[in-house]
């Protein structure tokens, strides 16, 4: 197992990619902190349970990833149960979608708190026990949208950007000390998030994707064990492309 004695905290990991990536986490032998937004303990508890049924070790904290104090109560609560986190995955997102001039502010307020002011909050509320450790991975679950855009979809697409802009800089700042800053850029992968868009929007993604499908929670996952492995060491600051080709 290569993630053996590393605690990990997977923001939204209550379903989905995040789900996918905390099981994953802990089958490499991590322990997990699965975060959920108030109100989904039952689906975070699941994922413990799936977890703990193979052998594993994983505990549910709830926290609003926009909500700073409660962001750092998690981060204390989880170092008190699982020990401090050496792996950071920044998976919480939402999209709130409309053409801008009709985006509700409240849209565009809770987009960028959640999919990006939440990746502030969690990594700084992590980070000084990685420093002090002088080893961590932050891997920040980013979009395609936010590489080349895509209609209705402003507010995500400029948190996703910013997450880039974020990985890039932060990798910079914190690679003379043993961390590692990466993000993933999933294209078109079948999750609830994915559910609701109309049977035209899905077919048109798919016509942009050479290797004809849609992505799985677990192809995303896969890339997220291999950034948090030893064998990624020498990578940071990067984004890795989990879209069957999309762009390219
Ligand atoms: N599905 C895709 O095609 C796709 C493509 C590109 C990027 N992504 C990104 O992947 C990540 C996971 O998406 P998904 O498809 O699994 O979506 P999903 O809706 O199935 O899961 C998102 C998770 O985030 C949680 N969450 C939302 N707001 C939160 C908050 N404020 N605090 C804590 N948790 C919160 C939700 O409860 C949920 O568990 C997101 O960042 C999303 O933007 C998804």
């Amino acid at each position: 197992m290569i993630l053996e004695n590393r605690v990990a905290l997977v923001t939204g990991g209550s379903q989905g990619i995040g789900r996918a990536i905390a099981l994953a986490l802990a089958r490499e032998g991590a322990k997990v902190g699965v975060n959920f937004y108030p109100g989904e303990e039952e689906r975070a508890k699941k994922v413990v349970e799936e977890i703990e049924g193979n052998g594993g070790r994983a505990f549910a904290v709830a926290a609003d990833v926009g909500d700073r104090s409660a962001v750092r109560e998690m981060v204390d609560l989880l170092s008190e149960r699982l020990g401090d986190i050496d792996i950071l995955v920044n998976n919480a997102g939402i999209t709130r979608d409309s053409l801008l001039l009709r985006m509700k502010d409240e849209d565009w307020d809770q987009v960028i708190a959640t999919n990006l002011t939440g990746v502030f909050n969690c990594t700084r509320a992590v980070l000084r026990m990685m420093l002090k450790k002088r080893w961590g991975r932050i891997i920040n679950i980013a979009s395609v949208v936010g590489l080349i855009g895509n209609p209705g979809q402003c507010n995500y697409g400029a948190a996703k950007a910013g997450v880039v802009g974020f990985t890039k800089c932060l990798a910079r700042e914190v690679g003379g000390r043993g961390i590692t800053v990466n993000a993933v850029a999933p294209g078109f992968i079948e999750t609830e998030m994915t559910a609701k868009l109309s049977q035209e929007a899905k077919e048109t993604f798919l016509q942009r994707i050479p290797l004809g499908r849609p992505g799985k929670p677990e192809d995303v996952a896969g890339v997220v064990v291999f950034l948090a492995s030893s064998a990624a060491d020498y990578v940071t600051g990067q984004v890795i492309h989990v879209d069957g080709g999309m762009i390219i």
